[in-house]
């Protein structure tokens, strides 16, 4: 062990051909690297390459079926969580384990309660916490419920629950997925804190440009293994994308002619607003047509199309294929819209999209139950869609009978999106479609979306990756503060123009 690792409470670490199997299924095939105290690695690896997994082994969540794992030289055999916290090391999960009805402070709190004598010491709880919220910057009251938070707010609240573990080895994965510019900033001021501190930061995530600017060394894992590490200075992003996929990766977005421009428009939407939300959105997208709604967090995308598919109240008029939709108000759940054609993936994957302990099954064919019940359930014909829809939309699991929360995060996206399109709609909302999707599936989706708009859907993308809005849509509409302020052709746009709408700094030529 070198002086530097003995310092005060500092964690280094071995895998020595780690093997990770789930029943018959094996996911890490002997992996070997080491970390050193008081750098931030960015891990790699393609959707369902085992990087999760790896660290829930590090992080004491799940044991090892195979090799060694050595913390500062001494073997070691996780039992739990708490066995790997006790060594300062601790995991912010890329999907939340937060409880849900528990506040903020608990959950912060939650296996490690402070106590005056007997009691539960409440006052020192919410101080402590409010004080690590300040640290990620996350201005709530310790007391909210959790159920309450927006997604970015629940993942801030995950950090602060490993700020206030006062973690030695902090493992992120995929911290930045909902988080805004801003925020995403705030976090990486921390984590150049903690570094100075000595911590040591794994660092996982599918946004390159992030692992470019805030890490010290990259690690690449493909398909269980580790393949490649370097300095980050040392390698581009692209070398970065290609040792991910172990092959050289063409261009990320497909051409973008519009190819069925039927001039009657697929859906229609006047004046609709969402209390609170959004007020007097009007908007139409034509069949063959992707359109893009970009704008800050906040700005209302969501809320809006929330509202049009009746999850929250909501008042306008809209049209569905020349149709009006009753009682002009938007539909009344999605189950009701996807009956008359729309369908929605909800940025919110685990809370609003997967019921992620049903089977894969099941969740694919959720929303099209009525293809699949004639007049009975005819779980051949769902296994059928589901063999098809593995295989159209790179899903890769082990086997198709297990439950969703068993797909890695990406996968989870892709059997989402799979699930919003079995209707066959003719609209179809997508918020947030590639989020947490590796950069070779990404493309995969990009072109399944262009495949879709020429067979003559009509797509809306609501995206806070402005490359991806420019790179994959027709036009880009642009909301802000509840308006939408621009409506603008996405030939020769660019980041700095929809910044611009977005911000309000375009006033002088915004264009309607
Ligand atoms: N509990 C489980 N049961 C069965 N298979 C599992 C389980 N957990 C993970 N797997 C499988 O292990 C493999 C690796 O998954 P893992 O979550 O580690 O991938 P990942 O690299 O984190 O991917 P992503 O970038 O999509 O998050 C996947 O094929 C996944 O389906
Ligand atoms: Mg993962």
């Amino acid at each position: 062990m070198t002086a530097e690792a003995q310092t005060k409470g500092s964690v280094a670490v071995e895998f020595d051909g780690v093997v990770k199997a789930f029943g018959p299924v094996q996911v890490l095939h002997g992996v070997s690297f080491s970390l050193a105290p008081g750098h931030v690695y960015g891990l790699l690896g393609e959707n369902g390459a085992g990087k999760s997994t790896l660290m829930k082994i590090l992080s004491g969540y799940e044991p090892l079926t195979g090799g060694t794992l050595r913390i500062n030289g001494q073997p070691q055999q996780f039992t739990s969580s708490r066995d790997a916290e006790a060594l300062g090391i601790v995991l912010i999960h890329q999907e939340f384990n937060l409880a849900e009805d528990l506040s903020v402070a608990q959950n912060i709190f939650l296996g490690h309660e402070k106590k005056k004598g007997w009691l539960l010491d409440d006052a020192a709880m919410e101080r402590d916490a409010a004080a690590a919220l300040a640290a990620v910057g996350l201005q709530v009251d310790p007391r909210t419920k959790v159920r309450r938070l927006i997604v970015a707010e629940k993942q801030l609240v995950e950090i602060a629950k490993a700020i206030a573990r006062r973690a030695r080895l902090l493992i992120m994965d995929e911290p930045t997925a909902t988080l805004t510019p801003g925020e995403t900033e705030r976090l990486f001021k921390l984590i150049a804190q903690l570094r100075a501190d000595g911590v040591t930061i794994v660092y996982i995530s599918h946004k390159l440009d992030e692992v470019e600017q805030v890490t010290d060394e990259v690690i690449v894992m493909r398909d269980g293994r580790f393949v490649a590490r370097a300095p980050t200075s040392e390698v581009t992003r692209h070398q970065m994308a290609n040792l991910m996929v172990g092959r050289e990766l063409a261009d990320l977005y497909p051409p973008r002619d519009l190819v069925v421009a039927a001039d009657a428009p697929a859906m229609r939407v006047r004046n609709f607003s969402v209390p609170g939300w959004a007020q007097d959105a009007s908007f139409d997208v034509r069949p063959g047509e992707i359109l893009g709604f970009a704008g800050l967090v906040g700005a209302g995308r969501t809320e809006l199309f929330e509202g049009l598919l009746g999850l929250r109240p909501a008042s306008g008029e809209v049209e569905m294929l020349g149709k009006p939709v009753p009682n002009h108000k938007g539909w009344r759940s999605p189950r009701d819209a996807a009956k008359h054609g729309l369908t929605y993936l909800s940025e919110d994957r685990k809370g609003k999209g997967l019921h992620v302990n049903f089977g894969l099954r099941q969740n694919l064919t959720l929303m099209a139950l009525e293809r699949f019940a004639k007049p009975w359930l005819q779980p051949d014909a769902e296994r059928g869609a589901l063999a098809e829809a593995v295989k159209d939309y790179g899903i890769r699991t082990g086997s198709l009978d297990v439950r969703a929360s068993s797909l890695s995060g990406g996968n989870q996206q892709k059997l989402a999106l799979a699930k919003v399109l079995q209707p066959k709609p003719k609209v179809v909302v997508l918020d947030e479609p590639t989020r947490g999707v590796d950069i070779g599936a990404k493309r995969d989706i990009y072109f399944l979306i262009q495949r879709l708009a020429r067979e003559g859907l009509a797509v809306i993308v609501v995206s806070s990756e402005l490359m991806e809005l420019i790179g994959l849509c027709h036009r880009v509409a642009v909301m802000r503060a509840g308006r939408l302020v621009a409506t603008l052709d996405a030939d020769h746009l660019t980041e700095e123009e929809l910044i611009a709408h977005a911000t309000g700094t375009a006033d002088t030529h915004a264009a309607a």
